[in-house]
């Protein structure tokens, strides 16, 4: 491999890799604004600007390859003075916004203008100022706080694929925008917050919700499709306030879809039930673990029950039910469930260019490797369902058949359900799903179930525990 000389150090690099990612991986940082590894390369902010043997200006580090035996400097005094020149000229039209914009804590401007900038600046002009706008339901503007980096601009071309932001006038009064104000169109809008290095273009749901040096940080994998795009969740004190993508090259790279980014919302949500429940008349009674496990067994005797098995499941919880469950129940047999229109793997494929899938559950490929089909009808024999959900598989019709629902279930889907034993989320336990590539990926939890509900393998063993006491008593 070709060689080069950073700060001292040697470092090797494959041709054509620029220098902020050669010195990248010797340790060194240089800073950037208008760089992103994704993204069309403009040289346009000069932060990254470096000092090269034998080149009597500064260069770019971001439009720069590095060659072999290039000599490179990154901390001389006059790499310096260009940076603090940088900063300087950035914050000219910004606002001291810092208290009250959501990006402080993860931002770019603020990092580097503390590290790499002077306390003091020279300008006692008015600031520009605009309005915060809409654009869209996903993305707020703020331009005061617009450093005109152009990464939303060349995200939209390069990666949505979708002309929809564009940089109008000119000089000073430049300013960032979509076509004729119109809302953003793109699925993937929630990226343009991640790739916006100032708070510029926030989030609305996350707007003014949480300081973002609260949040407690967990990797995770996307729910939402057959892709299992690699995420993080951002929560405190068990509530979710936020998913952000988390680089994987090989499967999302750096983006997420609005639909995987937002899915998260129906942990929180008040029409989720939490608590062990069984219907009287029209509506659902809360009740205690032990009381809604036997009137569930009381429920499937002398019943034929078909099981369907939520797609969006753990291959760890499908091997559970595929185990415990014929052992408790009788069983006519076993069907998974997920998305309408994708019964079997070989009916999923891509939804659109990007990433998403059409298959909405993200285990898929998983449950079929464990044996499942897809439900398409149910046996004239079926007494009763029960139905296994992780919170995100579209329940089939039931044909009015009476139903034990375990899992995930919101107020609303429930209406042949006679009893509910509330599970848990993607977020709240650990596990093991295939996507579409076949790639296992495993995930932690990030909180713990709220209410009354539990994994699985509690619930479990609670039903094997009472069954026990039953006996012996
Ligand atoms: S809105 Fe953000 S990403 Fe777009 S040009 Fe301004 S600072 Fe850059
Ligand atoms: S493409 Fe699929 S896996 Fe990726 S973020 Fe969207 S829903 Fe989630
Ligand atoms: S990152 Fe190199 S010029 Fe902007």
């Amino acid at each position: 491999m070709p060689k080069c000389i950073i700060n001292g150090k040697e470092a090797e690099f494959k041709p054509g890799e620029n220098i902020i990612e050669v010195a990248k991986r010797v340790g060194i940082y240089i800073p950037y604004y208008c760089y992103h590894p994704a993204l069309s390369i403009v040289a346009q902010c000069r932060m990254c600007a470096v000092e090269i043997e034998k080149m009597p200006k500064l260069q770019t580090a971001c439009s720069t390859p590095a060659t072999e035996g290039m000599i490179i400097k990154t901390t001389t005094e006059r790499v310096k003075k260009n940076q603090r020149a940088i900063m300087e000229f950035l914050l000219l039209n910004h606002p001291l916004d810092c208290p009250i914009c959501d990006k402080s804590g993860e931002c770019d401007l603020q990092d580097f203008s503390f590290q790499y900038g002077d306390s003091f600046m020279r300008s006692s002009e008015e600031r520009r100022t605009y309005v915060d706008l809409d654009i869209g339901g996903v993305i707020k503007k703020n331009m005061n706080r617009c450093i005109h980096c152009t990464r939303c601009l060349r995200f939209a071309e390069g990666v949505a694929e979708i002309h929809e932001m564009v940089a109008v006038k000119r000089g000073n009064n430049i300013e960032i925008s979509t076509i004729d104000d119109r809302p953003l169109e793109t699925d993937y809008a929630g990226n343009y917050a991640d790739i916006c290095p100032t708070g510029s273009l926030s989030i609305k749901d996350f707007r003014f919700k949480k300081r973002v040096w609260y949040l407690k940080k967990t990797p995770t994998v996307c729910e939402g499709c057959s892709r299992g795009c690699n995420m993080e969740v951002h929560e405190e004190r068990g509530t979710v306030y936020r998913c952000v993508p988390r680089v994987n090259l090989e499967i999302n790279k750096y983006w997420l879809c609005d639909e995987g980014r937002f899915n998260f919302k129906y942990v929180n949500s008040e029409n989720r039930l939490t608590e062990p429940s069984i219907k009287s008349a029209q509506k659902f009674d809360f009740c205690d673990w032990s009381t809604a496990i036997e009137k569930s067994r009381e429920f499937f005797q002398g019943k034929k029950t078909t099981v369907l098995v939520g797609s969006d499941l753990t291959q760890e919880e499908i091997k559970l039910i595929l185990d415990f469950i014929p052992k408790q129940i009788s069983v006519l047999s076993f069907f998974h469930y997920g998305t309408p229109g994708v019964l079997f793997s070989k009916d999923d494929g891509p939804a659109d260019r990007i990433l998403k899938m059409k298959s909405k559950t993200s285990n898929l490929y998983g449950i079929e490797k464990l044996g499942l089909t897809g439900f398409e009808k149910y046996s004239p024999q079926t007494g009763a369902f029960l139905v296994f959900r992780g919170g995100r598989a579209s329940v089939p019709d039931l044909g009015g058949i009476p139903t034990v629902g375990i899992g995930v279930f919101q107020k609303t889907i429930i209406e042949n359900f006679k009893i509910i034993l509330p599970g848990t989320t993607f977020v709240e336990k650990d596990g093991t799903i295939f996507n579409f590539e076949g790639v296992e990926q495993k995930f932690k939890r990030a909180i713990l179930p709220p209410g009354q509900s539990k994994n699985l393998s509690e619930i479990f063993m609670l039903w094997a525990h009472l069954g026990a006491a039953r006996r012996a008593a």
